[in-house]
Parts: structure tokens; sequence; C-alpha cells
């Protein structure tokens, strides 16, 4: 039994305010006997933008809604300003975003002069550091500062992802075209052509999926550097730096080399067996939370790739997808995460797998960028503790000693 005066001990230690969170804090230590592995499990503060308790809901709204009705322009403004805009805010923010995407000519020529063997997600973590430089208010933490730092980030990343990719391979670089939409200009800028309806509507709802997801790495990272009273761009390329890695955003380009490995349905089961048996870990499966139901983006993107699939390709590759999940489920009960549709969706748009992760950036800074507003709004610095496992207090052997 915990007393009240604990509770309230622990929420100011935690940081948090509601007492049943410090409860679920305190079962999960106690029937841990330590401090989860991972914080999994752990309740590690509060937020009013998303949550995976049912689903998936960003402000509310469920992630199939959002996906099957609206666009990520709308996303990312319900994300930044917490409700869906009008006609009139959409287009306001729209051709502010348009506006936001301009990008000093000093960072195209980092882009350019960037060694060749540097991946476009590492370029892309060095460029938004360096756009704080041209900001016009680097430092500044307040909400205004911060959102019009977000806006022009949400406006710019996209034009530096395409810009090392074409400037790498010699190509013109893309004007944006404030007459299209966010997916349709993105695709434009990388691609050099006019989209499609069909490969603009897919991006878009790709992009939607990966808007946000409550706390996870990267926000939280991005949440910590906030907490310091660090400014967006900070947090933001620390939350790039995070997302990179292979357990997190870094799955989903290598995702393909885990469908191509498999050249037949057939084949799937014992390959499933044996990576199972190496304790191989299959990219695109398995998530922190989604354990014991689906994660819902994956659930829809599949259905998304289906109705995209057209060439003999495409269609045999969502049938080993189907067959390698099939066998995942009999042999490991994984579920797909999010990264295992996406990663055949970029395929089937035309994208290059090194560009599948920073396609994740663009999307994710406005999830990132509404939390570091969040926690800027109503902040306590992020400082936890260890359970500390090294030797006793020991007698300093001086040098010439030892
Ligand atoms: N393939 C094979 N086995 C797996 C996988 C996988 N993808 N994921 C988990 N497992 C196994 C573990 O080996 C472990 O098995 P064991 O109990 O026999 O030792 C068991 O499932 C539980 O795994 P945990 O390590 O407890 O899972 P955790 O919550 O720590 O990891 C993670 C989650 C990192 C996402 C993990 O599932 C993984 O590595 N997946 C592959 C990478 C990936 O797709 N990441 C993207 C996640 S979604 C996102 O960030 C966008």
């Amino acid at each position: 039994m915990i007393a009240d005066v604990e509770v309230a001990t622990l929420a100011r230690a935690w940081g948090i305010a509601k007492p049943t969170h410090v409860l679920a804090n305190v079962a999960t230590t106690i029937a841990m006997k330590k401090p989860a592995a991972g914080l999994d499990g752990l309740i590690v503060g509060e937020t009013a933008i998303s949550t995976l308790d049912h689903g998936l809901h960003l402000r509310g709204f469920a992630i199939e809604d959002l996906v099957r009705q609206a666009t990520y322009s709308e996303v990312a403004y319900l994300l930044l300003h917490g409700e869906l805009p009008t006609h009139e805010q959409l287009a306001d923010f729209r051709a502010i975003l348009a506006e936001a995407a301009e990008v000093p000519p000093a960072i195209l020529q980092l882009l350019e002069e960037l060694p060749l063997h540097v991946a476009p997600m590492d370029a892309l973590r060095t460029a938004i550091s360096a756009l704080a430089h041209f900001d016009e208010q680097p430092n500044e933490t307040d909400d205004t500062a911060s959102l019009g730092k977000a806006i022009r980030l949400l406006g710019q990343v996209p034009v530096l992802i395409a810009a090392r990719q074409r400037l790498t391979r010699g190509l013109e670089l893309i004007d944006s075209d404030p007459e299209l939409s966010f997916a349709g200009n993105l695709l434009s800028l990388l691609t050099g052509r006019v989209p499609t309806a069909r490969d603009e509507r897919a991006l878009d709802q790709s992009l939607i999926c990966y808007a946000d997801l409550e706390f996870n790495t990267s926000t939280f990272t991005a949440r910590i550097v906030a907490s310091t009273g660090s400014d967006l761009h900070s947090a933001v390329t620390a939350a790039v730096g995070a997302l990179k890695g292979p357990l997190h955003g870094g799955a989903n380009e290598d995702v393909l080399d885990v469908l191509l490995a498999v050249d037949s349905p057939a084949r799937a089961d014992k390959f499933v067996r044996d990576a199972i048996a190496k304790k191989r870990r299959l990219a695109g499966f398995g998530h922190r939370v989604y354990r014991d139901r689906p994660d819902p983006r994956a659930v829809v993107l599949k259905d998304i790739c289906r109705e995209l699939a057209t060439t003999d390709e495409q269609h045999r590759l969502e049938e080993i997808a189907a067959a390698i999940e099939a066998a995942m489920w009999l042999h490991k009960q994984l579920r797909p995460n999010v990264d295992w549709p996406i990663a055949r969706l970029y395929r089937m748009l035309g994208f290059d797998a090194e560009l599948f992760t920073p396609l994740f950036v663009i999307a994710r800074v406005a999830g990132w960028s509404a939390h570091v507003l969040e926690q800027q709004r109503d902040n306590r610095l992020i400082a936890p503790r260890a359970n500390y496992t090294g030797p006793p207090p020991r007698t300093f052997v001086p040098l010439r000693e030892r």
C-alpha cells in the first residue's frame, strides 16, 4: 500500500501530475524489481498530442480516419495548433509553408560539398543543424518563435532532401510549386515530374502515418533537449539522430533487404524460421507498445499497398510480404509495424531505400515540433536517476602508486 504522501513525493520526483501514472510506474518498477530495461512500459510524462491507448489517435482523431479522409497538411496543422483547420486556415497554412520553404544558398552549397559517401539521412541531420545558423531567431524558445521555426522546418526539410538527392546526381534543382499539395510538391522536388494523383495520395497517406506517435524514442529525445531550454533546431537535430537507428526509423530502409531476400512466398516460412533460430531481428516487425494488438498504421497501409500494386512484380512482393507476415505470426507471434508496408509503398513510388528514413523525417517534423512546443509551454528539466551497478566507494590510489 502506498500512502498518498508518498505518491505526491514520487509525482514531484518524476515530474508527473496524475497519481494514477505514479502508481503505474511504481507497479512496473516493483514488478521488475529494478527499472524496466529500455523504460519499457514506464509513463514518463503527459501529452495532449497523441496516444497509443486505443490504436493511435492524434489530438483525439483515429489514425484510420486521418489517413482515409485528411491530408498531411491538415494533420500537420492539427498537431501544431491542436484543432483541424478550416478551409481558410488551411489555405493560409499552406501559403506560409510554401513561403517558408526557401533554403539559404549556403546550405545548398553545403549539401553539394558533403562527401558523396554521406548517406541522405546524415546529410539531412547536418543540414537541419546548419539551418539554425541562418534562422531569424536561432535561440528564441518562446511559443511564437518555436512555432515559426517549426513551420519553416516543415517547409525546408523536403527541399533539403530533394536538393541533396539531385545535387549528388548532377541534376538541376527543382523549384517548389505552391500550387501543389505537400506530397505533390515533394514528389515534384524529388523527381522533376508532375506527380500522378495516385502517387501523390499514397505518399500523403504515408506521411500521415509517420506524423506522430506519442512518446516514441525520437520524440522523447526532442522533448529532453527542449526541456533543457535549448532551441527547436537542436531538438529536431537530436531527434533525427535518434530516428536514424535501425531499431527505430532506420528500420524502414532495412525492410526491403528482408523482402528481397525471399524470392517466393513458398520460401517465407523457412526464411523466418532460420532468422528466428539465429536470433536475427527482421526489420519491420515488433513494436515496443503494439505487442498485444496490431499497429493500426501497418493495417491501413497494407490495404493501401494492395490498392497501389499494379505490376506483376508489385503483386508478387505483396504476396511475399503476406507470407513472411504469416510466418512471423506463426513462429514468433510478432506483427508488422508501420515500416513493413511503408517500404513497399515507397518502392512502388520509385524511391531508393536510402530515402525512406529521410521521408519519415519530413512527416515527423510536425510531431517532434508539436512535442517541443508542448514541453516548452509547461517545462520542467527532464533529468532522471540511474540504478547504480558499479563498484562501491573505494580509496583513490595516486598514479605513481599504481
Ligand atoms: N524480429 C525477430 N524477433 C524479434 C523482433 C524482430 N523484428 N522484434 C522483437 N523480437 C523478439 C526479441 O528477440 C525477443 O525475443 P525473445 O523473447 O525470444 O528474446 C522478443 O521478440 C521481444 O523483443 P523485445 O526486445 O523485448 O522488444 P523491444 O520492445 O525491446 O523491441 C523493437 C522493439 C526494437 C521495435 C523490436 O521489435 C525490433 O528490433 N524490431 C525490428 C526493428 C524495427 O522494425 N523497428 C521499427 C519499430 S517502429 C518505429 O520505430 C517506426
